[in-house]
């Protein structure tokens, strides 16, 4: 059986450790000049349905740092955007690249690639989930504070594709999470109860960030939901993390936010700019971490 990383459920709680011990690890390895070009004439087929800056470099220069090559395939020049049967394209591709990359909509999409595919698939985002990015994050707080193990992380805003990844960390990292939306925007209920009593859920974001180790957010409308701005402008109105809710949290608290991020939305510009913010880190533990994830598909048997 091929292994795919389709959700953060799908490497067991050993391999998702060791791999964010390796990201570490190539993370220094690249600081300090030492070449690791572990796959020469490898290629990973990149395909994005949707936009992306983070995703698409990160996945790009991790396959160029182990000396093999990236496709970026978008579905406006590909037959993928005129019809051609995902089956299809996944069989097809999976006999040519050793690796798959698919940013897409629908889950169920990425599902029935994977199934038809030879090789390995990451999800790179769906609408459902983005755990590539919880990589990244769970690796920033490795580096700033130590094992993430036992602390509490606290989700403000909509209960959407982050959301649900961070509940699936909190299984796999074994944190607690507490999780404050909007009437009418929580998360997914399947999701949540997987979870346990790992999850907290409440409509009040002061509630949610009493005693936090981590407060984290994301965009108000995601991509695809852009005509659904100004209705979540006003629902969401009163989640702006802000420095009074990062107050609340303990002195050491990290903010974080995938990104992209609107200053003013769902976070002010003196928390993502501010002292406690480490955005950037994570942004650039993205390329790292998935050079980790890209080694451990690859080099499966
Ligand atoms: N955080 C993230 O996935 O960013 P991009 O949409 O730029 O890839
Ligand atoms: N929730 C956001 C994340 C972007 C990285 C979206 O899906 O647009």
């Amino acid at each position: 059986m091929t292994q795919h990383f389709l959700t953060l459920l799908d490497l067991d709680k050993a391999q998702i450790h060791t791999l964010i011990e390796r990201a570490i690890q190539l993370k220094k390895m690249q600081k300090a000049g030492e070449p690791h070009e572990l796959f020469k004439n490898r290629v990973m087929g990149m395909i994005f349905d949707k936009s992306s800056t983070r995703t698409r470099v990160s996945f790009e220069t991790g396959m160029a740092h182990f000396g093999g090559q990236a496709i970026f395939l978008s579905p406006r020049d590909t037959q993928l955007g005129r019809g051609e049967p995902i089956e299809d394209s996944a069989r097809v591709l999976s006999r040519m690249v050793d690796i798959v990359i698919i940013r897409t909509f629908e889950h169920e999409k990425l599902e029935r690639f994977a199934e038809y595919s030879q090789v390995p698939v990451i999800n790179a985002l769906t609408d459902l989930y983005h755990p590539c990015q919880l990589l990244a994050d769970v690796q920033t707080y490795f580096e700033a504070r130590g094992d993430i193990k036992g602390k509490t992380v606290s989700w403000i805003g909509d209960g959407n594709n982050m959301c649900h990844s961070y509940i699936n960390a909190a299984i796999q990292f074994d944190f607690s999470l507490n999780i404050a939306t909007p009437k009418g925007f929580e998360p997914d209920k399947e999701i949540m109860a997987r979870a346990g009593d790992k999850i907290n859920l409440t409509n009040d974001p002061k509630a949610a960030c009493e005693n936090a180790d981590i407060i984290t957010t994301d965009v108000w409308a995601s991509m695809g939901q852009e005509g659904e701005q100004d209705e979540r402008a006003n629902a969401f109105a009163d989640f702006q993390v802000d420095s009074k809710l990062m107050k609340l949290a303990h002195n050491d608290a990290l903010f974080m936010h995938c990104l992209p991020a609107h200053r003013g939305e769902e976070v002010s510009a003196d928390v993502i700019d501010g002292p406690q913010s480490v955005v950037w880190d994570q942004a650039e533990n993205r390329l790292h971490a998935q050079k980790a994830l890209t080694e451990l598909l690859l080099n499966q048997k």
